[in-house]
């Protein structure tokens, strides 16, 4: 069982960076995008044990420093080799000026026609 774990303040938050948590032990990347809006993600690239939030937010994605991929932060997805396996992304709540997440990964799996 799990629930939404308030993880920081909007105002902890500046847009296009990321910030580091931990939610049930899962580290976690908190991003504000260019247009304000708070996105959850796996902290760890799934290509080396690197954290996302070290590296870099551009548009809709995060870069990680090592290698180049560029998460996608709606979907957790690489756009950009060499990572190829997606990062879990999480639901996120406002309420007021608190930041929540749920540590459930969203399933993304429904959205692929087979
Ligand atoms: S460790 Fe992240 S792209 Fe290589």
């Amino acid at each position: 069982m799990s629930a939404a774990t308030k993880v920081c303040s909007v105002s902890e938050l500046s847009p296009s960076a990321a910030l580091r948590v931990i939610v049930d032990g899962k580290p976690i990347a908190v991003v504000m995008d260019s247009a304000g809006t708070v996105h959850a993600l796996g902290d760890t690239c799934t290509h080396g044990d690197i954290s996302l939030s070290e590296g870099f937010v551009e548009d809709d994605t995060l870069e990680c420093w090592a290698h180049g991929s560029k998460f996608e932060l709606t979907t957790g997805k690489p756009l950009t080799l060499p990572a190829y396996e997606p990062v879990p992304v999480y639901t996120v709540s406002i309420v007021d000026d608190d930041v929540f997440v749920d540590p459930t990964p969203i399933d993304h799996s429904d959205s692929v026609a087979v």
